[in-house]
């Protein structure tokens, strides 16, 4: 299996299965001499990690990072950062019971298919297990960018909609997002979300979820024409992650429904003050930024694994039926928030570091 790794100048390539030992990842092309926090690392993985509220799953997995290489005396040191973390609580018994049978939604079919094998145990490399180690590096990358970039860019991201119950824009709270096990930025919607997600996962079902990203203070002129432009680069890395079934900038899909004299943000100036009279294009032209706002949305598909029984084909292709019992998350675009995050930090950072090096 190949492409393992993403990104250009700075790459991360992550390794391990769900239901192995270990997890990690490597990160190279990390400049020396930028100090390291370890604790702040762990913050971002501790939003990420399961098991933190009724609505995620109830999988105990601590997800603590260790450093083995690439940093000394607190600094990176220029060579390559490695990651690992241990895995525990995988309670691989859980899937023998479905160990010949492919669940519809995952990629046991299409490894299968193509490799000529897969791993029953939860799916093993193509678990969202291996998206902790994403959420590793992207924190590595807002340290650097945090260390280049002046002022600081600040992403943040949010959950709006959750099955058919979505937030109006306006009612954006930021200091919110972190107070509720959903990432909601709006209070109100709360025990709406609340009643749907614990109707579905008691009928054994679930929901899907959208997110929206925003990024403030991203400096004019990051992405590379032609191929690897901001959007196309953001696509690729949102688009990677498990369950991720489209993602959309500005006013995205809705522009179908303005004219062109509407849809194109106008501009003026004061002084040598610019200002764009709206965001319709989500703060990237020409695949580079344009100093807005950078605003996207990605919507994530209803977790596969539920508890109701569902039609499939056995490895030996006859038709048979599957209930997946163990602990799944009734929303998987709850715990998608910070990957989401972890990916846009790395993509600025990698487009970020390919402006300033000279060979560009
Ligand atoms: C953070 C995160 C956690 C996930 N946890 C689960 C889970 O518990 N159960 C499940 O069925 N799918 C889960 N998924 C989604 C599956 O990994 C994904 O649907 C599967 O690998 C097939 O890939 P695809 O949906 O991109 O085609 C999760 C996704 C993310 C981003």
């Amino acid at each position: 299996m190949s492409h393992n790794s993403f990104g250009n100048l700075l790459k991360f390539t992550t390794w391990g299965e769900s239901h192995g030992e270990a997890i990690g990842c490597v990160v190279d092309g990390f400049p020396a001499n930028i100090p390291i926090d370890l604790k702040f690392i762990q913050s971002r993985l501790d939003l990420r990690k399961p098991g933190q509220s009724k609505f995620t799953t109830q999988r105990q997995e601590k997800d603590m990072v260790k450093i083995l290489s690439g940093v000394f005396n607190g600094k990176s040191t220029g060579s390559p950062i490695s990651f690992i973390i241990y895995n525990s609580d995988q309670r691989s018994k859980d899937y023998t019971n479905i160990k010949n049978k492919f669940r519809p939604g995952h990629a046991d079919f299409t490894y299968y298919m193509k490799y000529k094998n897969y791993d029953y145990r939860g799916g093993g490399r193509s678990s969202a297990r291996e998206t902790a180690m994403r959420v590793a590096a992207g924190a590595l990358s807002e340290i650097l960018l945090n260390k280049i970039v002046k002022p600081k860019i600040k992403i943040s991201s949010a959950v709006i909609q959750i099955g058919e119950n979505k937030i109006t824009n306006n009612k954006w709270n930021e200091n919110f997002i972190l107070k509720n096990p959903f990432f909601s930025p709006n209070k109100s919607i709360i025990e709406t979300w609340e009643k749907s997600i614990l109707y579905h996962r008691k009928k054994g079902s679930s929901l899907g979820a959208i997110i929206e990203v925003r990024v403030k203070n991203c400096p004019v002129g990051v992405g590379e024409p032609i191929y690897q432009k901001l959007d196309s680069e953001l696509s690729k890395a949102i688009m990677s992650i498990n369950a991720v079934k489209g993602i959309e900038f500005g006013s995205g899909f809705n522009l179908v429904e303005l004219d062109g004299t509407n849809a194109s943000d106008q501009m003026s100036s004061k002084g040598k003050k610019i200002s764009f009279h709206s965001n319709h294009a989500g703060g990237i032209l020409g695949g580079i930024s344009s100093g807005q706002d950078i605003v996207f949305r990605y919507i994530v598909k209803p977790t596969s694994s539920v508890l109701s029984e569902k039609n499939t084909i056995s490895k030996d292709l006859k038709n048979t039926k599957i209930r997946t019992v163990g602990r799944h998350d009734p929303c998987v675009g709850i715990r998608a928030v910070p990957v989401g995050i972890a990916m846009t930090n790395f993509v600025l950072a990698d487009l970020i570091l390919m402006c300033h090096s000279k060979l560009f």
